[in-house]
């Protein structure tokens, strides 16, 4: 496996790399866990090569997120890329990617402007430019994202059709369903700030958007549905719910009723100082 961090390396080697194949790209800020893993073995199934990209980006993070204390170990990352036989690690330094006198935006309206978009001011903003880049860079023949930031993909998926990307096309980004632990909360990076109890507490999150799920399903009445949701959260030890929210699968747009077409549980739940989300399919009625 190659470990690049500067751009025109970079450049060259994927370059080189596209004479023997398509490539397919997995964008992270590492701390790899099994989700991410999970995305690169499928990359694998889509091309020939797998570029994976490790960068913490700083302008997805808030002015009072865990920007400075979010996990970094390129280290163990990096052994564990080589396990899955990756073509090519690319991990620059902010230096690289924000060049003094960085000026452009790369923002996307509608959809990234409800739930963590309405919680995280700017945070979309920052994955969609750094994403673009990423794409820009590398030039993937597809490119492939976690169902477990539903929002992040459905923003990456619009910015790739607005903007006319033809490296990866928009249909070739493709969602890999969330991995979860075996008491069902999703893998997260940010799990590891959980003290023993949060942990333990935490798998109320999954635990209560099951129940939801199968109530919306059965035709109860959506709005207090969520609302039950949002009691047996604060219930089992959650400090605050940013939203629990019945949106429209592709759109995003909220849903106040049983869905008629294909929907999704969104929801961001804090415990302790750590910010939760997950997401989950509810079938059209
Ligand atoms: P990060 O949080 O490191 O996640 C990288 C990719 O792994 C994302 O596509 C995410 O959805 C996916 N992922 C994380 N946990 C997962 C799980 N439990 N199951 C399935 N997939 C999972 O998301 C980002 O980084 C950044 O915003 C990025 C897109 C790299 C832009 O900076």
């Amino acid at each position: 496996m190659q470990i690049i961090s500067h751009i025109n390396p970079l450049r060259q080697s994927v370059e080189a790399l596209r004479q023997s194949g398509q490539i397919a790209l997995v964008p992270t800020m590492g701390a790899l866990h099994e989700g991410h893993l999970t995305l690169v073995r499928e990359a694998r199934k889509h091309a020939a090569h797998v570029v994976v990209s490790i960068f913490v980006n700083p302008t997805q993070f808030g002015p009072n997120e865990d920007l400075d204390a979010y996990p970094r170990q390129l280290a163990q990352d990096s052994e564990l890329l080589e396990a899955e036989d990756v073509a090519l690690l690319w991990a620059p330094e902010v230096s690289e990617i924000y060049p003094q006198g960085f000026a452009t935006n790369v923002s996307v309206s509608g959809v990234s402007e409800s739930y963590c978009g309405a919680a995280r001011p700017g945070h979309f903003d920052g994955v969609a430019t750094v994403v673009c880049k990423l794409f820009n860079q590398v030039q993937p023949d597809v490119a492939l994202f976690g169902e477990k930031d539903w929002q992040q993909l459905a923003v990456i998926r619009r910015m790739a059709r607005d903007l006319d990307l033809t490296r990866p096309y928009a249909a070739n980004i493709i969602g890999v369903p969330i991995v979860r632990e075996e008491d069902d909360l999703a893998l997260s990076s940010r799990n590891r700030y959980l003290s023993a109890q949060e942990r333990k507490a935490a798998a109320a999150l999954p635990h209560s958007m099951r129940h939801a799920v199968d109530l919306i399903e059965q035709g109860e009445n959506v709005t207090a549905v969520l609302a039950d949701l949002e009691n047996a959260l604060i219930k089992s030890g959650f400090a605050q719910v940013d939203y629990a929210s019945l949106a429209d699968a592709e759109s995003l747009n909220l849903l106040q009723n049983t869905p008629k077409q294909a929907a999704r549980l969104l929801v961001a739940a804090r415990i302790g100082k750590t910010r939760l989300i997950d997401n989950m399919a509810v079938q059209a009625q």
